[in-house]
């Protein structure tokens, strides 16, 4: 074991193991690589469980599925993968709420609605500004985001939401928030009216319930 000749083969197995062991360290960290990015696997999106006779998309909801290539139909949908779908995945396993629920065809009515939201940011999601996002993959995302809310429309059974009033708008958007922190809220505050446009930006409120608000805090006032 100890002469000499014995030392240089295991040597020389050593090295052989070492460069085994580094080749397919390399090999499996590709393919877990490519596993991660999407590139093996299914080119398909997959759909949502629960889908039954849909109105324009034949019924079924797209999932935003990251990796895919873009090309000129579901360019919306590979942006949205990209820059979105991490916090706001429909299966609604992100940070986010998930932009296919029925509380979000109530509030959010138009593209452009979701373009401001996402130029502004809120409290909770960070803005998006020109830089970062270019305003013509900012419309292709708003226009598949509002596509696919109505798509899972189609596929529920509930009657759509009516529109949150002054005080729901107060109760759902704001109090949600300021009912967890140490700042009662006192919607007769004048100081209210002045915070309006900060914290409408806070609480994600599309230019309408911005509107509505302030309609209602005014009929709120102290005398
Ligand atoms: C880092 C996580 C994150 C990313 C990335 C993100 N969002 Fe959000 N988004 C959030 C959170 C959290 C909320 C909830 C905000 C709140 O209640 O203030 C939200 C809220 C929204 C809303 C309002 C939904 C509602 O019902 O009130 C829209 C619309 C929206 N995001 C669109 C987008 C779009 C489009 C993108 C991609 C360009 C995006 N978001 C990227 C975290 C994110
Ligand atoms: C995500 C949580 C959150 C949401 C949503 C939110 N707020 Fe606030 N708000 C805060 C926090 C935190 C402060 C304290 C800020 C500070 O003291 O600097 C605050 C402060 C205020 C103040 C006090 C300002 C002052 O100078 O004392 C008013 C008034 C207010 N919010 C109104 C609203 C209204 C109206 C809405 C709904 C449109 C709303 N907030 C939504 C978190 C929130």
């Amino acid at each position: 074991m100890n002469e000499p000749r014995g030392d240089a083969t295991r040597i020389a197995r050593a090295h052989r193991r070492g460069m085994t062991l580094l080749v397919l360290s390399l090999v499996l960290g590709v393919a877990f690589t490519g596993w991660l990015q999407g590139w093996v696997g299914s080119p398909h999106f997959s759909v949502t469980a629960g889908v039954g006779g849909g109105a324009a998309t034949g019924g079924a909801v797209p999932r935003a599925r990251q990796g895919l290539v873009a090309n000129a139909e579901n360019r919306g949908q590979v942006l949205f993968g990209r820059s979105c779908d991490s916090c706001h995945s429909a299966g609604g396993e992100g940070r986010g709420v998930a932009l296919v629920t029925p509380e979000f065809r109530r509030d959010f009515k138009t593209e452009a609605d979701i373009i401001q939201l996402v130029r502004d940011g809120t409290c909770r999601m960070p803005a998006y500004s020109r830089a970062f996002l270019a305003d013509g993959d900012l419309a292709e995302i708003a226009k598949f985001t509002l596509a696919r809310a109505r798509a899972a429309a189609g596929v529920e059974t509930a009657p759509p939401l009516p529109p949150l009033d002054g005080r729901g708008i107060l109760e759902h958007k704001c109090l949600s928030c300021h009912n967890t922190i140490d700042k009662p809220l006192d919607a007769r505050d004048v100081q209210v009216l002045f915070a309006l446009d900060d914290m409408a930006k806070c609480a994600g409120l599309t230019v309408e319930q911005k509107a509505v608000l302030r309609t209602f805090l005014r009929t709120q006032q102290r005398p």
